[in-house]
């Protein structure tokens, strides 16, 4: 998080505080992770009561901004809000004034005028989130810009793995698919360096790009030394026009699609949703006990939950804070 970054900036002017966002996976420490992820699973716990709302953030104002197509993210992020008892306005860009021209600055100042406190934003173009916490006094979360980075996902597959295996050092992760257009691949990337997760990228030479930090390969076959398979979506709304990545989808399907006979008995899959079923996942699998998606959803909840405390509040949420939420 920029958080952290400034929190370790000793040197940093006297002032006032800084605002902690959370822009990219490569402004996180390891610590930042943990303590992240030990503040889903204490929110997950009281998620568990009849009553699921906590007043912890009672009286703030979460603006979330959505310039492309999601539904669990934008979902996730407002039931996050919710359940924590913070006001929540929730801005598309279909039917909003982005349709008719205006400029993701003059949209972010306006909203900027009803003095939120966090802005998620997802965005078509790299770097939307950091020019939003430039031209406003929100603590931005980045909800994924362009084929750049989708912080939280990343962390909410973290939560989901560890939830799975009791532990994220040393495990092997198989991402599959295209790598090329995908923010979530390269969130990954970063985490699982900072946790000691080994990953094995796999897909169609056209769609690994260059330049990555990992082991790379375009044999599907190796897949199955993986404790995870985490499957990407072909983002056909990212490619080229006229590039041809892959021959077609469906040799694309026969070639790298995850079906059950490329999987080990047993063997956990993921999916960062949505799924086109029948290319880069089939059926069988997306259905199987072994995927692990709804777990992923659920994951994403809690985890967006922790982000927006944290941002806030600058630390580990207690049991005795949860405690005192409880009674008030
Ligand atoms: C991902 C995204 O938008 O980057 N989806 C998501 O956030 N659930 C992956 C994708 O679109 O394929």
């Amino acid at each position: 998080m920029t958080s952290i970054r400034l929190v370790r900036d000793d040197l940093r002017p006297p002032g006032p505080p800084p605002r902690r966002h959370l822009l990219s996976v490569s402004d996180l420490t390891r610590d930042d992770v943990q303590r992240l992820l030990g503040t889903a699973r204490t929110f997950e716990s009281a998620l568990d009561r009849e009553v699921k709302k906590l007043p912890t953030l009672k009286g703030r104002l979460v603006v979330n901004l959505f310039y492309e197509a999601s539904t669990r993210t934008s979902s996730s992020f407002e039931l996050a809000a919710k359940r924590l008892s913070a006001d929540t306005l929730t801005i598309k860009s279909a039917g909003s004034s982005v349709d008719k021209g205006e400029s993701l600055k003059d949209t972010a100042q306006t909203l900027g005028a009803y003095d939120p406190d966090v802005i998620v934003i997802r965005h078509p173009q790299i770097g939307a989130p950091q020019l939003v916490a430039r031209v406003t006094d929100a603590h931005v979360v980045n909800a994924g810009d362009g084929k750049h980075q989708h912080p939280t996902q990343a962390l909410l597959d973290l939560y989901t793995m560890h939830q799975e295996f009791g532990r994220l050092e040393g495990l092997h992760v198989a991402v599959v698919g295209d790598v090329l257009h995908s923010r979530v691949a390269r969130s990954l990337l970063q985490a699982f360096a900072l946790v000691g997760i080994r990953c094995t990228l796999v897909g169609p030479p056209a769609l690994l790009p260059r330049g990555l930090d990992a082991e790379m390969t375009t044999d599907i076959g190796v897949i199955r030394d993986a404790d995870v398979v985490y499957v990407l979506r072909m983002q056909q709304e990212r490619m080229e026009a006229g590039a041809n990545y892959v021959p077609s989808l469906r040799e694309y399907a026969a070639r790298w699609g995850v079906t059950p006979d490329r999987l080990r008995p047993g063997q956990k899959v993921m999916h960062p949703g949505p799924m086109n079923r029948g290319v880069e996942i089939d059926p069988r699998v997306a259905d199987s006990v072994d995927a692990l998606v709804e777990t992923q959803v659920r994951s994403g909840l809690v985890i967006r939950m922790a982000v927006l405390y944290d941002v806030l509040t600058g630390g580990p949420v207690g049991v005795r804070a949860l405690a005192a939420a409880e009674v008030a």
